[in-house]
């Protein structure tokens, strides 16, 4: 990530110009904190999206055939890509013969780590890690029979519409006519499971790690990276959960040689996670010239709801 790309991210945040944009820096900085999350018993996304791949990996691969490459944009850390790339992997594995598996993340370390861990289960296929911001560009060639996952709700629930398309576009010319991709989609609505899910310590150190990385990585001495609270909102219509860091205190940084003034107070929009996303994904997708072939949805006892969808290039 050039400084200046990261300089001007916060810029904006801190102006108001542009808001939810800084998904791609939360993990950057304590990359270790997203393990945890998915591990606490309120992150339902990880657990349902775990039981559809358990319950439904050899329906989802179903048909699926001559594929010898695989594409996974985000693995995240050494849980999902156990709980969720591996049995992927070794569903596809019934009826293909899998050569090569590419981890596209911008945090380094998950990208190596997912490459480590298929390396480590599965000894004949050779993996390959791509450090990047898949939003610009996901810097893999164009590979035939190859099929694309991104499990979690990356692109369509923590991207803004702009990041959302471009991502989209990214993809669909990556894949060629009759190749799939498949994507995790969130659709819980519940205002207080969100609540319990977005609102609480854990979730504010990962929000927290924007602040902690533009520290590190501009060498802002003095500004205190900690001095924000976390404010969790539902907007019902839109249905988003739209998470911000609320200063605890006013301070100034130097940002491309200008004073930004950080007020106390103010609330600065980090990350949205957005509910709509099945809505949202069917018009990103068709629009992209990708279909949705099948979709495997799940709910748990408190009404939460996941989507996995299954997906294929016209
Ligand atoms: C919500 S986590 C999902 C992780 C995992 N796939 C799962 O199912 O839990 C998002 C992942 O995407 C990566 N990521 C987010 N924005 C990105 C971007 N713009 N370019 C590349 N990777 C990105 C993060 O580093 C992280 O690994």
């Amino acid at each position: 990530m050039s400084y200046s790309r990261l300089e001007q991210d916060f810029i904006d945040l801190f102006d108001g110009k542009r808001s939810a944009h800084l998904s791609k820096y939360v993990h950057l900085y304590r990359p270790e904190i997203y393990d945890d999350i998915v591990n606490d018993s309120r992150y339902y996304i990880y657990k349902l999206e775990c039981e559809i791949i358990k319950k439904f990996a050899d329906k989802i691969m179903l048909g699926v055939n001559n594929i010898f490459h695989v594409v996974e944009l985000g693995p995240g850390s050494h849980s999902p890509v156990s709980s969720k790339t591996l049995p992927v992997l070794e569903a596809l594995r019934e009826n293909n013969i899998i050569k090569q598996y590419t981890a596209v993340d911008i945090t380094k370390e998950y990208a190596y780590d997912a490459c480590q861990t298929v390396k480590n289960k599965f000894e004949d296929i050779k993996s390959n890690a791509i450090v990047t911001n898949f939003v610009s560009d996901i810097g893999v060639e164009k590979i035939t029979d190859k099929i694309i996952f991104s499990f979690g709700g990356t692109i369509f629930c923590n991207n803004n519409i702009l990041e959302i398309n471009q991502t989209i576009n990214n993809i669909s010319n990556l894949l060629k006519t009759g190749e799939y991709f498949i994507i995790g989609v969130d659709i819980t609505d519940d205002e207080q499971s969100l609540s319990v899910t977005y609102h609480n310590q854990i979730v504010h150190e990962l929000l927290l790690n924007v602040m902690y990385n533009l520290k590190q990585e501009l060498n802002l001495e003095n500004f205190d990276a900690s001095a924000f609270d976390l404010v969790f909102e539902w907007q019902k219509e839109s249905k988003d959960v739209v998470l911000y860091l609320q200063a605890q205190k006013t301070q100034q940084i130097i940002l491309k040689d200008r004073e930004i003034n950080i007020n106390q107070g103010n609330k600065y929009n980090i990350i949205n996670s957005r509910k709509s996303s099945l809505e949202i994904a069917k018009s990103v997708l068709e629009k992209y010239n990708i279909k949705i072939q099948e979709t495997f949805i799940l709910t748990d006892e408190f009404g939460n709801k996941f989507a996995l969808l299954k997906t294929q290039k016209a």
